[in-house]
């Protein structure tokens, strides 16, 4: 069956057309200005045209031809490419329903800023909140019921949620380099977003997020699509790109189960493939997310997602509670966050990991690095399984043997030394009871609290990606174990010498 084609006289297109074309005489009369003094630099700079004269010269043709040629793409001034992307330059579009408005808008309300634009998509009208103000605008998505669903599993709301991306664009806001899916549910570090997205060109087409955890999510769905929970960006250009295509796609595939399945499916067609970035996390586990955050990937924490089916981060206390935590160390230090780096206690025969903002875990005995950051099975697959052919990556059993556990201190309150320009976060142990292990050696039980030092760095993803090392001081301190914890000094390897 042929797609319909009176979905398409819906779009709001020719308005968005007519808004262009009122700048259009504007913009001319500035490219004329621009030519004009191209020109004469030009002329001038012709006879010691070095390579760099001539890439500048060549990228401003471009963009001059881009304008003469094709009706005016973007309403706003073109950014140079080197401009560093903004927090405002990124629109989010948020999936949510109002039956778990009420609920969710308190995920939102924890990582959402005045300064940054989005729109909460929402399937019908919810009551005024005194926290409006606070949160991102509402909207309500269009009337979706023409589009053909026929997935036994899944709920049609589906498709109404993948069209986010295209009602997003067509609110036809200027300056936008990306735009940001995400649910109800999923927690985001801003910074680090824009972090990650800075590192790509928003003129090209780009489709970024990643996979699900749980290998047979992947199977199910795809390796190659961007779990919608977890969050995904796609580029201006890419977003134009699909909005003209998009109601047409969804047409294309009425038996896929959700929205982030037809967006893949349409970013095939147009044959742009997912661009991975491991900060991006759908979270398609069960229970206690410690052993994947205190091995996090070395690169920037972007999302955090299903907080609901997940245990809260920090222990005795509520899932807001736990993120509100997390955010003293985002405000400190975004870019550390989770960072893990691994040390040993030379003297006791201990191996130290830390995960910058989180935890620190003490375990008996030396573990390389290598065994270290592989995430500890605390955690239950999509499907409820616990064994390690279930996850789309290594992972390592929780131990059962009484020495073996790790003794674990969570981030309990950290702060910044504007004099020694460092941070300083004190962890304290988890009580739980620990069996008396017969070992003949030092028992970490003795070590109360743990504090970290760390000096900020808030250009750490400027660089390849590299591992900070940790050393374990000297203190006097009862009960204290002191950290420190940065960049990994000339010949500094992490070993236990
Ligand atoms: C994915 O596969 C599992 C195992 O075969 C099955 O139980 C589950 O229903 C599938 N899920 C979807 C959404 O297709
Ligand atoms: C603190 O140290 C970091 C890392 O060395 C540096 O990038 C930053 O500029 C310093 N900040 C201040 C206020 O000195």
């Amino acid at each position: 069956m042929k797609n319909n084609p009176k979905v398409e006289d819906n779009f709001p297109w020719d308005q968005t057309m007519r808004n262009h074309f009122t700048t259009f005489p504007k913009f001319l009369l500035s490219s004329i200005l621009l030519i004009s003094i191209l020109c004469i630099f030009y002329t001038v700079s012709f006879s010691n045209s070095s390579n760099k004269d001539l890439n500048i010269i060549t990228a401003v043709h471009d963009g001059r031809e881009e304008v003469a040629v094709a009706p005016p793409p973007v309403p706003s001034p073109k950014p140079s490419p080197s401009s560093k992307t903004t927090l405002h330059q990124i629109v989010f579009g948020i999936a949510a329903s109002a039956r778990l408005w009420d609920h969710r808008k308190n995920y939102i309300k924890l990582w959402w800023k005045p300064q940054m634009r989005g729109v909460v998509w929402l399937d019908k009208g919810v009551k005024t909140g005194t926290d409006d103000h606070i949160l991102p605008q509402k909207m309500i998505s269009v009337d979706t019921s023409k589009f053909k669903y026929n997935n036994p599993k899944g709920h049609r709301s589906a498709i109404r949620i993948t069209r986010i991306v295209s009602e997003t664009l067509r609110l036809d806001l200027d300056d936008v380099r990306w735009f940001v899916m995400g649910d109800d549910d999923t927690f985001f570090v801003p910074d680090n977003l824009v972090r990650v997205l800075s590192k790509y060109d928003h003129n090209q087409f780009y489709y970024i997020g990643s996979s699900s955890e749980s290998h047979l999510q992947n199977i199910n769905f795809s390796y190659g699509m961007a779990y919608g929970g977890g969050g995904f960006a796609i580029s201006y250009p890419l977003a134009k790109a699909l909005a003209k295509m998009q109601d047409r796609c969804i047409q294309r595939y009425p038996g896929l189960y959700g929205s982030d399945d037809r967006i893949h499916a349409c970013m095939a067609e147009l044959g742009v493939p997912l661009t991975k970035e491991p900060g991006f996390h759908q979270y398609d586990v069960f229970g206690n997310l410690l052993g994947l955050l205190s091995a996090h990937p070395v690169a920037p924490l972007v999302s955090i997602h299903h907080l609901d089916k997940v245990e809260p981060i920090f222990p005795n206390m509520n899932r807001v509670q736990a993120l509100t935590r997390l955010n003293i160390p985002i405000n400190l230090d975004s870019a550390a966050l989770m960072q893990q780096s691994v040390c040993y206690d030379k003297t006791r025969s201990w191996t130290v990991s830390v995960s910058w903002g989180y935890t620190v875990q003490i375990y008996r005995g030396i573990f390389s690095v290598r065994e270290m950051e592989m995430p500890a099975r605390t955690f239950l697959n999509w499907y409820k399984r616990a064994d390690y052919t279930g996850f789309a990556f290594n992972t390592r059993p929780v131990t059962r043997h009484v020495c073996q556990k790790p003794f674990v201190y969570y981030l309990s309150k950290a702060s910044y030394n504007k004099v020694m320009n460092q941070t300083v976060s004190e962890h304290v142990q988890h009580q739980v009871s620990n069996p008396d292990c017969k070992w003949k050696m030092a028992d970490p039980s003795r070590i109360e609290r743990v504090e970290v030092y760390r000096k900020p760095d808030p250009n750490l993803w400027d660089k390849p990606p590299r591992r900070n090392c940790c050393r374990v001081l000297p203190t006097k301190k009862k009960g204290t174990m002191v950290i420190d914890v940065g960049v990994c000094g000339d010949d500094e390897v992490i070993e236990l010498r």
